[in-house]
C-alpha cells in the first residue's frame, strides 16, 4: 500500500517538512495541517502545482483542523505524522520559555493522532524538544519506540557545518556528532568527529572546537535573532524529513535524534538525544557510542536535567 505521512502545523517548519517530503517522491500522500482557514488547503495546492516542475507523484492534502478534531479524519492510515504545531520562540528566548504554551497544543494535536493514526510513528519537532516528544508519548500512550523527537541531527548538521566553514573544507568530508538535549545540555561529541576520516581533534586546536561546540549550542537562537520573526526551518525540516523518510522506507539509518533511553550509557527512562537506527516501528534501536569520560559525564547531566523537566510535564 502506498505510503501517506502527515505534518501537523503549517507554519515554515512544517510547509518546508511537507515540501521536502512531497519532493521525495516516497509517499503517496502528504497532508498538511493547520488550525488556520484554507492555508493548508492554499499550501497544498501551491505544491502540487510544483509536481509537473519538479516531477513527483505525491499528492498533497492541506486540511483546516479544529479544537475537537475537526478534520483529523484526513490522517487516517498516516504511517508518519510529523508534529510541528506549536509556537516557535522571539528572540532572547530560551526553548524552555515555551513549555506551558505548547503544551496545550502538543497534547491536543498528540491525542486526536492518537485518535485518528493510531498506527502512526510520531515525529515530534516542537519545543523545547525533548519535552513535547515525552509529551506527545504520554498524551498518545503509543509504545516508547514509536515516539521521538528531531533535534540531533539538527544540531549535529549545524556542527558540521560550522566545522567545514571554519577549515575551508567541503561539508561532506565532515562528520560530527551531537547528543544531549536540544537546549543548553545539548553534548556535541568531538571524540567522534572526524575530517576526512581523521579526528577532528588532529585538525583543529581544543579552543577552536570549543567555540564552535557552543555556537552549535546557539546555532537556532542565532538565527532567530536574525530572522525576528519565527525561527529556523531550512535545516531543521531537512532533519525533520529525512527521519519520515527512514520509517517510511524502513531503512535501518542511524541517526542522532531524542528517543527513549532505558539502560543505554547507564540512563533509563528519559527522553533524551542519542543515535538510533530508525525504521517502519520508529526506533528499532538506541545505539550506544563510546564516550570519552567528559562527553559521557556531560550526557548524564543532560539527561538528568531533561528528566527534572520531563517530570513536570504530565500535569501538563
Ligand atoms: C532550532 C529550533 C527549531 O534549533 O529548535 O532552530
Amino acid at each position: 500500500m502506498g505510503k501517506k505521512v502527515t505534518v501537523v502545523g503549517a507554519g515554515f517548519y512544517g510547509s518546508t517538512t511537507a515540501q521536502r517530503l512531497a519532493e521525495y517522491d516516497v509517499f503517496d500522500t502528504v497532508v498538511i495541517t493547520d488550525i488556520v482557514e484554507g492555508k493548508p488547503a492554499g499550501l497544498a495546492l501551491d505544491l502540487n502545482q510544483s509536481r509537473a516542475i519538479e516531477g513527483f507523484e505525491t499528492k498533497v492534502v492541506g486540511v483546516t483542523t479544529g479544537p475537537n478534531g475537526e478534520g483529523y479524519e484526513a490522517i487516517e492510515g498516516s504511517d508518519v505524522v510529523v508534529i510541528t504545531a506549536g509556537l516557535p520562540r522571539k528572540p532572547g528566548m530560551s526553548r524552555m520559555d515555551l513549555l506551558e504554551t505548547n503544551a496545550k497544543i502538543v497534547r491536543q494535536v498528540a491525542e486526536n493522532v492518537a485518535k485518528y493514526a493510531p498506527s502512526a510513528v510520531v515525529i515530534v519537532v516542537s519545543n523545547p524538544l525533548d519535552e513535547m516528544t515525552a509529551l506527545a508519548q504520554l498524551a498518545t500512550q503509543f509504545p516508547k519506540n514509536r515516539v521521538l523527537g528531531q533535534a540531533g541531527m539538527l544540531d549535529t548538521a549545524r556542527f558540521s557545518n560550522f566545522v567545514a566553514e571554519a577549515l575551508n573544507v567541503p561539508v561532506a568530508s565532515v562528520r560530527t556528532l551531537t547528543l544531549g538535549s536540544h537546549g543548553d545540555t545539548m553534548v556535541p561529541v568531538p571524540s567522534k568527529s572526524t575530517v576526512n576520516g581523521k579526528p577532528l581533534r588532529d585538525a583543529m586546536p581544543a579552543e577552536q572546537i570549543e567555540e564552535l561546540v557552543v555556537k552549535t549550542r546557539n546555532g537556532g537562537a542565532e538565527v532567530v535573532a536574525l530572522l525576528k520573526t519565527g525561527s529556523a526551518y531550512y535545516a531543521p525540516s531537512a532533519a525533520a524529513a529525512r527521519m519520515a523518510k527512514a520509517v517510511a522506507e524502513d531503512s535501518g539509518e542511524v541517526m542522532p535524534v531524542c528517543a527513549w533511553v532505558d539502560g543505554e550509557y547507564g540512563i533509563s527512562g528519559v527522553y533524551l538525544g542519542v543515535e538510533a537506527e530508525i525504521g517502519a516501528e520508529g526506533v528499532k534501536r538506541v545505539v550506544e557510542t563510546d564516550l570519552d569520560a567528559d562527553e559521557r559525564a556531560s550526557l548524564l547531566e543532560a539527561a538528568e536535567a531533561v528528566r527534572a523537566k520531563q517530570g513536570d510535564i504530565s500535569s501538563m
